[in-house]
Order: structure tokens, then sequence, then C-alpha cells
């Protein structure tokens, strides 16, 4: 009896080793595990990962509310099995009625909060018509099934965490606030509640019958212009009527042995980390060491540089044009490192100028799929700010975004991020404001390699920035990269932002012996990486970043 129970047990324990070491065919990493399960099943039955972007952007607007949305925006990168690469912006735009002046007082002056919190800091949402134009051009199941398990999730409700309930309660005087009573997310929340939202699956519902007609028109589109303009908006039913999204080449660039592709402006993403990266290229990165003051004190130095040019040059290449061929530039980005000491930290005052405070949120949501063919999809997305504006429409179950924010209010004053902003991110009518978005596709030996990108506001740059390097330059696994203490240096304010309690005294002292000031005040975790590697012998592995409640669903 003994031998058979012995023998049983051996027989699971083989099927139980066998399986996790199962090799992942196709993997989806979000911020939450409902998200990534909606797209990993639509992998399972056959759909391809741009398909799966679909499943797991509508999901994510029903169970991750404070960034997740259908009213927002974002950008998408992809790399095809057959290494065919693009990239769709469908980043929010500024309402027709918009002006430069918009969030200034008479004496031309910011008005504290118009550009972050009620109706006045409300983009065009691009989330559907993005999401949308994916699924026409590279998608190969019917839309109504992509959308259906969002339908469900906002029908059965999902399970609110630990980490939701607080931000949810955090916020809740604000919501009330804004919206004048007590809406779904103001209700007061603990772990392991569950939220049914209703309106929101009639939305869902909406847009699966009707595509883009049921989201920007209709008592969808209605609903949401209203509230808008009830809390203070201009966003108006001819705003949604022009909205289009816009299929662009995506940013290219290698380091050493890799080859990168990401997103081009009005994302600043893509141009600030091939600048990073390409400043400090010529270096030994490994022999330094990782997060050694050393080689944080050269990687400060680039983000310091680049940083200083984004404010200057960036904005939507629509209207402004975008030096982009000369910020990309070998020749320039090393005359900007002229300066550098590996001694001594270089004064921002020295590179531009500036004097601001820095403001951080670090919300915005990214994820990362890959399917059994090998299509790749990298896809931040945003409501820009936690739950955007905290306008809340009840019709439809959802916030609307902040975007306007990321315009330059005045040239020379800080955003939300602390980001200072030129004539380049002023607002227009139908601009697309400036965004650090990064989602990123890495090639190696013109395989792909990895696929990567995080929120984090400004910081959403040097995460990626560092998370790449920890696995090309210091061996790192996917996982154990994500993990990883990140650090931040955003040119103004000049200081180095470390995440709390993960640095220790000798790496803090060798920084301030080196001339930098550390960021105290404002430590805070930095971005939450998702993202997902493939080595030389095609063995795939995820990172989902312990910071959030980030998943990776596989099969
Ligand atoms: N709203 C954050 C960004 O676009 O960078």
């Amino acid at each position: 009896m003994k031998k058979i129970i012995y023998s049983v047990f051996c027989v699971i324990l083989l099927a139980c080793s066998s399986n996790t070491s199962t090799p992942i065919k196709g993997a989806v990493v979000s911020a939450r595990i409902e998200a990534s399960e909606a797209g990993r099943d639509v992998l399972k039955k056959g759909g391809n990962a741009y398909d799966a972007m679909v499943a797991t952007s509508f999901a994510l607007a029903v169970v991750y509310p404070v960034a997740g949305n259908i009213t927002g925006g974002g950008f998408f990168v992809y790399r095809s099995a057959k290494g065919e690469t693009g990239s769709l912006d469908y980043r929010e735009m500024a309402p027709l009625k918009a002006t430069k002046d918009l969030f200034l007082d008479k004496e031309g002056n910011v008005i504290p909060g118009k550009s972050t919190v009620g109706g006045l800091a409300v983009g065009i949402p691009g989330a559907v018509a993005g999401v949308l134009e994916v699924h026409r051009k590279l998608g190969s199941l019917p839309l109504a099934e992509l959308i259906q398990p969002a339908i469900a999730l906002a029908e059965n409700g999902y399970v609110v965490s630990a980490k939701q309930a607080k931000s949810y309660n955090c916020y809740s005087k604000q919501f009330t606030a804004v919206n004048g009573k007590v809406t779904l997310y103001a209700k007061g929340y603990k772990e392991g509640d569950v939220v049914k939202n209703i309106p929101l699956a009639n939305a869902l519902k909406e847009i699966a019958a009707k595509g883009n007609a049921g989201f920007y028109q209709g008592w969808v589109a209605e609903a949401m212009v209203a509230k808008t303009q009830a809390t203070g908006g201009i966003l108006s039913l001819d705003d949604l009527k022009v909205y289009e999204p816009k299929w662009r080449d995506p940013l290219k660039f290698s380091y050493k042995e890799l080859d990168l592709i990401s997103m081009a402006p009005p994302s600043s993403g893509g141009i600030c980390l091939g600048q990073m990266m390409k400043m400090i290229e010529p270096y030994d990165l490994n022999q330094m060491g990782h997060n050694s003051f050393e080689s944080m004190h050269l990687m400060v130095e680039a983000e310091r540089r680049s940083y200083a040019d984004r404010s200057h040059f960036l904005g939507d290449p629509d209207f402004v044009d975008v030096p982009q061929d000369h910020l990309m530039n070998e020749e320039y980005l090393l005359d900007r490192m002229v300066n550098y000491s590996p001694e001594k930290a270089t004064s921002s005052a020295d590179v531009s100028h500036g004097n601001i405070i820095v403001v951080e949120s670090d919300e915005t949501t990214h994820f990362s799929i890959l399917d059994s063919m090998g299509n790749a999809v990298a896809v931040t997305t945003t409501l820009n700010g936690a739950y955007g504006s905290k306008v809340y429409v009840d019709e439809i179950g959802v916030f609307m975004n902040n975007e306007m924010d990321d315009f330059s209010s005045k040239p020379g004053e800080p955003n939300m991020f602390g980001l200072t902003g030129s004539e380049a991110n002023s607002i227009a009518p139908k601009k697309r404001m400036l965004s650090s978005m990064t989602p990123t596709i890495v090639e190696k030996d013109n395989q792909l390699y990895m696929i990567v990108g995080t929120p984090g506001g400004s910081s959403i740059i040097t995460s990626v920035f560092q998370t790449i390097l920890n696995v090309y330059e210091h061996g790192m696994e996917m996982q154990e990269a994500v993990n990883a203490a990140r650090f931040h240096h955003q040119w103004l304010p000049d200081n180095v932002v470390l995440e709390p309690t993960k640095f220790d005294t000798k790496t803090i002292e060798g920084l301030q012996a080196k001339g930098h000031s550390i960021e105290t005040k404002y430590s805070r975790i930095i971005g939450k990486v998702d993202a997902i590697h493939v080595n030389e012998l095609g063995t795939i592995t995820v990172g989902a970043d312990p910071r959030g409640d980030d998943a990776a669903a596989t099969h």
C-alpha cells in the first residue's frame, strides 16, 4: 500500500514538475491578472497578439480604473513574427475649443489644478479608436468576441485587491468633490470586495455592436460630453467626431548588439531612451557594476542631458518640426557628453535653465504580449494622473482623462510630473500632448529579445532604460531585472530620486561625493514594469512588477 501511495505521489510530483518546466508559448503581462488572463485566453483559442491586445485593453478598463481605460489614450508598438514593425499613436488630442492660454489667469499665471482636476483637464479620448484600429489592421478574431471578457468582468464583478482598496479610499473625497455626489469608486472599499460595473458593461456592449460609432457617437458620447462640460470642460460631440489615431514610423536605434523599436513623437519615450542609450554606449557598464554609484552617475548624467532636450525640442510632429534625426545623431550625442566627468556631477543649470518642484504620479499602465507565432506587442495607455481628471461618468462607469496637463500650460512652467515644456508642446486644437510613454521592443541578432514598458510619468523612460540594461549588461533574468531598485533624474529638479530603502549608504554617499543631490522628500516607487524576454535558445521568461498587482498569464 505504502508503495502504491509513494508511486502515486511520484506521478503527481512528476506531473507538477513537468508542468512548471513546460516552455511558455505565449504570454500576457499586465497590471492585473484578470486582464492578463483575458489576453492569454484569446491566445489559447488561436487569436494572435493583436487580438489579445484588444481583450487586455478592454479588461484593464474594467479591473484597473486607476489607469486602464476607454477614455484615455496610448501608444502601440508591434513586431510581427516576420520582423515587420509598426506603431500606432492613439494619444488624446486637445479639444477644438482649446487655446494656448487655457490654463492661465488674466495675469498669465498658471491656475493651479485646472489642467489636472475637473472637466477642463479632459483631452479627446483616443483609446477606443486606437484599440479598434489595431484590430482592424492586425486582428483575426471578431471584435465582439474580444470585448466579451471585459463585459463579463464588468457584469460579474472583479475582486478588489488590498492596494486597490487603499487607492480608492485615498481618492474617495476627491472623487466626491469633483462629481458632487458619491460615485462608484467613492463608496469605501476593503480588500476582497467585488465591484460590478453594469454601466461600463453596457458601454462595452455598445462598442462591441457598433465599433467606433458606439463610443464616439450616440448615448456614450453624449454622456461623456455632458459630464465633462458639467464639471467645467469644453469637450464636445464635434471633438469626438474628429478624433483619429495615426500609424507612425516607430523610432529605431541600436545599442551595442541590440536593435530597439520604440515610440516616436508625440511620445518623447523613444527619442529619450535612444539618446540615453547612445550616450552611455561607449562605456563598460557591466564592469562598473549594477546600481554602483559609478554606473548610476553615468546613467544620471545621460538622463539629465536627454530630459533637457526633451523639454526644449519635443512636441506633436503634426504641429511642430521635431529635429528627430539631429537629436538621435551619434555625433550630436557624443558632443552632449563632452563635458561629462566620471568624477563630478554636471549642474543642470549648465545644461539649461529652470527652477521647479516635482509632484509625481506614477499612474498610466503598460502591458506586453507575445503569441506562439512570435508576434510581439508593447502597449502603454493612460488617463494621465490616477483616475485621470476624477470626472466620473456614471452612465458608462468610467473616469475621464486629465491628459491636457501633459501640454505645457506655459513654457517654462512644470506640469504634474515636474516636467517643464517649451513652445513645441503648447496647447492648440487637435494637437497631441507630449508623452513619456515608452512601449519598446528589443531585438538581438534580428530575433525578438524583449518586450518592455511601464507607467511612471516622467520616470517611464528611465525605468525602461534601466530594465533593458539590467538584462543585457548585468545578465539578470527578466523578473530579477523588473524587481531591481530604480533611480531617476529628469534634468530638473536637479536631483536623483531613489526608490525608498533600496539603496545602501555607500551608494548614496558615493553619489553625493560626486556632487549629486539626492531627493529624499519625494522618494517613491519608480515604475511598474511588465516585460517579456526571449533568450538565444528561444526560451520565454516574464517579469511582472511586484510593486503593483501586476501578473503574467502564460500558456
Ligand atoms: N500621461 C503620462 C504620459 O503620457 O507620459
